[in-house]
């Protein structure tokens, strides 16, 4: 589907009943945001099964109550069908401004274009949307978030260099269609060839889930018993594979190094145990970037395509004295 227009994609979606979009697709310019003292503000949010998500809910609300903001805040529970529907809500309760986390890169579009057309800015957070078919300052006014591919090279450029001599890689995968599972992915796969001597054995989703990720961490070691790195594209799963590893008989962090991103602080903690041995931190702490960049956009400024928040890295050297620092 990448290759399809951002026009035939919405047309499209608008027949199945993705959502109204009522007749042709308009393209009018991003919508503004007036001065106000206060603001109806919504916040749409994908999850709420990690700790990552928790503290990303918890700074936004944060934030808001600190402004005086009224905050409409949503839940999907995993479903980019219902993200779309809170997104829809979020218009017909006339919110002045949508901070959107959207679950998967396309099927959000036509959210972030009902919103445009409504009038209401989304500014996006965490998680980007197809950049074929929906781009900033012009259909929603920036993403907030992370580096993901960077994300994945670190991971890889910390295994180059400290491997000592493991090399056959299971990769457990985010949520499929999201951007972070696709640019991690990116990021680790490519750094990891470019290295040279290292083969990804198996590479499967375990859907951002710890649980998902035990399951399918178990069935992958048992298909590929040799198999002694596993990369998991979040804290979640691979806290997931270290109860696999251990239930192989195995121990995680020495016959299977184990690499993670998120830098929650469990798993902070299971580098100080020596069972993860690096973690790439993804800052979920988006509060006060989040309504800093609002209060820019509302003001007038022009606001950059991309917001980047810059990550910590944990291992061995760190984790101790960084532990209280996660969340
Ligand atoms: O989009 C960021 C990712 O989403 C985090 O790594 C993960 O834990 C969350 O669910």
């Amino acid at each position: 589907m990448s290759t399809i227009s951002r026009r035939t994609f919405l047309a499209t979606a608008t027949a199945m009943g993705a959502i109204a979009l009522a007749g042709t697709v308009a393209y009018a310019e991003l919508p503004a945001l007036a001065k106000k003292d206060t603001y109806k503000v919504g916040f749409a949010q994908t999850e709420s099964n990690n700790p990552w998500r928790i503290a990303q809910t918890e700074s936004m609300k944060a934030e808001a109550e600190k402004l005086g903001y009224q905050l409409v805040y949503t839940d999907a529970a995993g479903s980019a069908a219902k993200q779309v529907a809170d997104v829809n809500s979020m218009i017909a309760q006339g919110v002045d401004v949508i901070f959107l986390a959207p679950r998967e890169e396309k099927p959000l579009i036509p959210a972030v274009m009902a919103a445009k057309k409504a009038g209401i800015p989304v500014i996006l957070l965490d998680r980007n949307v197809d950049q074929s078919l929906a781009k900033a300052g012009e259909d929603y006014v920036t993403f907030i978030g992370s580096d993901f591919i960077e994300e994945g090279k670190r991971v890889a450029e910390w295994l180059a260099k400290n491997a000592n001599g493991k090399s056959k890689i299971i990769e457990l995968e985010g949520t499929t269609g999201s951007s972070p599972a696709n640019d991690r992915k990116k990021g680790f796969d490519e750094a990891i060839a470019a290295a040279g001597g290292f083969t990804i054995v198996a590479s499967q989703t375990g859907d951002f889930a710890r649980d998902k990720g035990r399951q399918v961490a178990e069935a992958l070691l048992q298909a590929h018993p040799d198999a002694d790195v596993i990369y998991a594209h979040n804290d979640e799963m691979a806290i997931g594979a270290i109860a696999a590893i251990e239930a192989a008989g195995k121990v995680p962090g020495k016959d299977i190094l184990v690499l993670s991103i998120d830098g929650g602080k469990e798993a902070v903690q299971a580098v100080v145990d020596g069972k993860i041995n690096a973690v790439v931190e993804c800052n979920p702490r988006f509060g006060p970037k989040a309504f800093e960049t609002m209060t820019r956009f509302a003001a007038g400024d022009k606001i950059e395509p991309w917001v980047i928040n810059t990550d910590k890295f944990y291992d061995a050297s760190n984790a101790a004295a960084e532990l209280a620092n996660a969340y």
